[in-house]
């Protein structure tokens, strides 16, 4: 190539990269409710130990900073927004409650929240799933004092909600034989418990307007650093035990969801196995390009799993290897495979009957 081409080419990318993005966004906004595998945040403001506002937390992330993600960088519903086209939401607690900063969306996930109410209390505060969704409630209460409630409603019913919740209900709730549970309940009949409060839920959201919703299932939190560590697991087998429960969850809310989707005709919910795209991940581990499959980025003990992850010098030096950023979440390399998956099943089909895109660019129903 002659050098005046290049040149050109090289004018023609820089004024490219600076062209905003007039693409309209393919929903209005974007709201999450859920626990430390979506928390942006909300923790930063609460007294508790699950927080991730500390180094090395979000050190890949776009800012290299802490910023209250559970990861060293981005977390799923970040790859989704900038998908849907729109900015990274905010947490509900670290805005200042003006709806311009809500407008496209907000985050009230909170790290150690369950479905139960008091699941994860013994980690400090949280923002339980009723309160958080108390909380949407409010933001709607707000949209339609400045927007009037023709307009608030459109903007509600055609945005996402993305929730992701549960996975605290077993690790803090019923692994722990919290008020004797496990002699009250059966795992399958806590299970049935959980998924119809879930269930309850998610029919208040739709008389709230709510009309598309993505359900994210338990990922396989038997294969966690913590337990491989807690159960002494030799050779980073995950927890057959742990796992089942996961599955049987996952199971379960699928169905209540395809049941739901049928009674709720105008709505559109869809299920995603995050099971299904996390085993994948481990077992394809090669393809995906990482080669430390059992052991945390970060922590301290066996597999990394004894403790949390504290401060820098826990940490390895570079995660993009590592499926397991801390005993309990993903690296953000695991995060954008799974994003990629919500959105289009890219590498693997978890969600049902649609993926997210489809979701967002079918007419209304
Ligand atoms: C509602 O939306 C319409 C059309 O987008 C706009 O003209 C109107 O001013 C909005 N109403 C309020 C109260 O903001
Ligand atoms: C759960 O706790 C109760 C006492 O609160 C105890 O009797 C029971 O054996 C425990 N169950 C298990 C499986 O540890
Ligand atoms: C993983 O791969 C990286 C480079 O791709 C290499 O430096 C590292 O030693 C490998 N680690 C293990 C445990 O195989
Ligand atoms: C981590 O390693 C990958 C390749 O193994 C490399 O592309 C990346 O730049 C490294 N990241 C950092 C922060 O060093």
């Amino acid at each position: 190539m002659d050098a005046s081409i290049i040149v050109y080419l090289i004018v023609i990318s820089i004024l490219l990269s600076f062209t905003p993005s007039t693409a309209e966004p393919l929903a209005p906004a974007f709201f999450v409710i859920g626990d430390s595998s979506v928390d942006s945040g909300t923790n930063n403001f609460l007294g508790t130990f699950a927080r991730a506002d500390h180094p090395p937390y979000g050190r890949d992330f776009d800012t290299h900073q802490p910023t209250g993600r559970f990861s060293n960088g981005r977390i799923p519903v970040d790859f989704l927004a900038l998908r849907l086209g729109l900015p990274f939401v905010p947490s509900y607690l670290g805005q200042n409650g003006a709806v311009e900063d809500m407008i496209h969306g907000v985050n009230y996930a909170s790290a150690g929240a369950g479905i139960i109410a008091s699941s994860g209390s013994e980690l400090g505060q949280h923002i339980s799933f009723t309160q958080q969704i108390q909380q949407f409630t409010d933001t709607f209460q707000q949209f339609i004092l400045t927007m009037g409630e023709d307009n608030a409603t459109t903007l509600i019913s055609n945005s996402i909600l993305y929730i992701s919740i549960g996975i605290n209900d077993y690790i803090h709730y019923y692994l722990l034989n919290v008020s004797n549970v496990n002699n009250l309940y059966l795992p399958w009949h806590f299970n049935q418990f959980l998924a119809s409060s879930l269930r309850r839920e998610l029919k208040n959201l739709y008389n709230l307007n709510v009309r598309k919703i993505v359900v994210m299932g338990l990922a396989p939190i038997g294969c966690a650093p913590h337990y491989l560590w807690e159960y002494g697991t030799d050779n980073g087998e995950c927890v057959e035990q742990i796992n089942d429960m996961a599955i049987e969850f996952n199971f379960l809310m699928r169905h209540i969801v395809e049941k739901l989707a049928e009674e709720l005709r105008d709505a559109n919910i869809i299920f995603c196995d995050v099971y299904e795209g996390s085993m994948d991940i481990l077992k394809n581990h090669d393809q995906y390009g990482f080669n430390i499959t059992s052991e945390a980025c970060c922590g301290f003990g066996k597999y990394k799993g004894w403790f949390m992850c504290l401060s820098p010098e826990m940490a390895c030096s570079n995660a993009s290897n590592y499926i397991w950023w801390d005993q309990f979440h993903p690296t953000d390399t695991v995060n954008a495979i799974l994003a990629d998956n919500i959105w289009n099943g890219q590498h693997t089909k978890m969600c049902y009957p649609m993926h997210l895109q489809d979701m967002v660019i079918q007419k209304a129903k």
